[in-house]
């Protein structure tokens, strides 16, 4: 059964740890992340990007596999099916395909209409029991479309939207999607606790996780991180899998092109960058 994201994050914010939440694109994905979590006995966010879920031919669809699959599995770690970067319109999309929790950025409007809108839509999820991310400042790079600009969010408007009644919030502080450049700047720890220190007890969001060092992801956690997003790296290990499956003539040998056999070892590849991840954000053993 999916559920919501609100018990997993307060147990995160308050033993010190992060959620993972990893973006599913396909049936594979889906498998090895879920699989991850049971083995490590991890609760689990999977994400879902409007680009996602349009490939997967619609939210419906994916909230039908991703159900059926927790079942199918035998998963018993708590696992929350969440939207990403959701648009107002998305968000209903979602609500009504059964998904446990919805992000709403609003990061893009200005401060009022994101207030109003994330007001509103906390009053929905309350009433289905469903948890709701939101955001503040923005996250640089690009996600599926996504475009920010990367600018530090300001803790008076994070006080505003944590006062609403959200269940967790993504806060730009200098991160950003994809790759990290050379030139990065680094996570603004400064932000992040004048954030927290206006917010209390909210667990907050780190988006980006690909390619961020341990040692700051370890310090966002001390300042109140409490759930951490990755999707490029999952992407990454995936496709150079695929690759070296290829390259070495692996699909040209006997039955080699099957898929089932083509795509396992970037299925394997995920789960190996899952738990990567699950043993740095701490999470491993918390279900
Ligand atoms: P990365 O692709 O940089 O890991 O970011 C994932 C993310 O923040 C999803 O919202």
């Amino acid at each position: 059964m999916l559920v919501n994201a609100k018990d997993m994050l307060t147990k995160a914010k308050a033993g010190k740890y992060a959620v993972g939440q990893f973006n599913i694109n396909n049936l594979e994905w889906t498998r090895a992340v879920l699989e991850t979590a049971e083995e490590l006995r991890s609760p689990v966010i999977l994400g879902v990007s409007a680009g996602a879920g349009k490939y997967m031919t619609g939210f419906k669809t994916v909230a039908a596999m991703v159900d059926a699959m927790v079942d199918s599995l035998g998963i018993t770690v708590p696992v929350a099916l969440h939207l990403d970067h959701g648009t107002y319109e998305d968000c209903y999309k979602c609500i009504e395909a059964g998904f446990s929790s919805i992000m709403f950025d609003g990061s893009h409007y200005p401060i009022e209409e994101n207030i109003e809108k994330t007001k509103e839509l906390v009053a929905v999820c309350a009433e289905k029991n469903m948890s709701l991310e939101a955001e503040v400042g923005s996250i640089g790079g690009e996600e599926d479309g996504v475009v920010g600009a990367g600018e530090c969010a300001d803790p008076a408007e994070c006080k505003m939207i944590a006062d609403l009644g959200v269940t967790m919030l993504a806060a730009g502080i200098g991160n950003i999607h994809g790759k990290y450049p050379e030139n990065w700047a680094g996570l603004s720890f400064e932000t992040l606790d004048a954030i927290q220190q206006q917010t209390g007890d909210m667990p907050l969001v780190l988006h980006g996780g690909t390619g961020i060092p341990a040692e700051m992801i370890q310090k966002a956690i001390s300042l109140g991180v409490a759930k951490i997003n990755v999707n490029t790296e999952c992407q990454l290990s995936f496709a150079a899998a695929v690759r070296e499956y290829i390259e070495a003539g692996k699909d040209l040998q006997g039955k080699g092109f099957d898929p089932r056999k083509l795509l396992a070892p970037g299925t394997a590849a995920i789960k190996a960058t899952v738990k990567e991840k699950m043993e740095l954000f701490g999470s491993v053993g918390k279900a």
